[in-house]
């Protein structure tokens, strides 16, 4: 009987997404689920055929020189950002991520830390349980209102269309976006939503949610100057990738007042975070929560199994980003 294909899963994931790979593969975990370097990952992808990532691994041109038996990469993630997808094509690696499946779970809590901000849920309740409720104040803890307020949207993809689709039809929000592309007026008119310009998302957002992929064109898409043309009343909401935002930038401006709050499950060079957003009051902050329900979870990583199976058996990986180097066109 012919060895079976050999495939790497580079992090703990469910008993039963293995249990359906040991069966057509010869699958090597990582039982300890310890993040490895990048020199480990390649010492244990060495007779490997395909890797199965999450977005922590770096995939680059390296690697892949390093391991020329590779012939596929399938992350359980819907951001790809960690992988050079140009260079996986030049050496015919397939790769796929797993879109579709976290839209709403991640629409669910971008929409949550955009309320938590606004209402100022986290501060609220570190001051009660500090205990330093006492009395009833008429200024206490009073923030911006959701309901009826302006939505902006930067980066108007599925995530993006389904936390404008909470905004405009559970809170009669004003949805307001920008996106590379305008979308179809069957998309927009549903929403009212109208597509502006960075500095009109910027200057007319009562919350500002970003919702982009991360490129190197998309590095500090929110610095200095774009907080500066925020309203002292806005929020913003990161729930897309660390460094589209500035986190020093940030930082000063939440601080200094120029906006008023911000929630952020993503940030530069996570785990590790800008200290100073550790000592502001005005920020909820999360740990890469995004896709975390476990439903959704187990979905992204059902389907990075489909798309390693159809990967290796040569048929056609339902989320392929780079299906060209099966023949077929993108
Ligand atoms: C993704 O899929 O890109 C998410 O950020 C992972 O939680």
């Amino acid at each position: 009987m012919p060895a079976k294909p050999r495939v790497l899963i580079t992090r703990a994931v469910f008993e039963e997404v293995l249990d359906r790979l040991r069966v057509v593969f010869d699958v090597v975990t990582n039982a300890a689920d310890e993040p490895w370097s990048h020199a480990t990952l390649i010492e244990r992808l060495q007779g490997c055929d395909a890797v199965f990532v999450t977005t922590g691994e770096r995939i680059d041109a390296a690697l892949l020189d390093a391991c020329p038996q590779l012939r596929a990469v399938c992350s359980m993630a819907v951001g790809y950002n960690n992988i050079d997808l140009p260079a996986c094509t030049a050496r015919g690696v397939l790769v796929s991520n797993a879109p579709d499946v976290l839209t709403e779970t991640t629409a669910d809590l971008g929409f949550a830390l955009m309320m938590a901000a606004a209402r100022r849920l986290s501060e609220s309740e570190r001051w009660l349980r500090r205990g330093e409720w006492n009395r009833w104040a008429v200024d206490q803890f009073c923030g911006q209102d959701v309901h009826g307020a302006t939505l902006g949207v930067l980066g108007m993809g599925r995530i993006g269309q389904a936390i404008a689709r909470r905004g405009a039809l559970g809170f009669g929000m004003e949805v307001i976006y920008l996106n590379r592309s305008r979308l179809a007026p069957e998309l927009e008119v549903p929403l009212g939503a109208r597509w502006v310009s960075k500095l009109e998302l910027l200057r007319e957002s009562d919350h500002l949610v970003l919702v982009l992929p991360y490129t190197p064109a998309n590095h500090h898409q929110i610095g200095a100057a774009e907080l500066a043309q925020m309203k002292p009343t806005a929020t913003l909401t990161n729930v897309a990738r660390g460094g589209i935002v500035d986190d020093a930038a940030l930082v000063t401006a939440l601080h200094s007042g120029v906006i008023a709050a911000a929630g952020l499950d993503v940030y530069e060079g996570e785990p590790a975070l800008h200290p100073g957003l550790l000592e502001l009051p005005n920020v909820v902050l999360t740990p890469h929560i995004g896709s975390a329900s476990r439903p959704t979870r187990l979905a992204m990583a059902q389907l990075a199994a489909d798309n390693l199976i159809a990967a290796l058996a040569g048929g056609k990986p339902p989320t392929a980003l780079n299906p060209e180097v099966l023949g077929d066109t993108p």
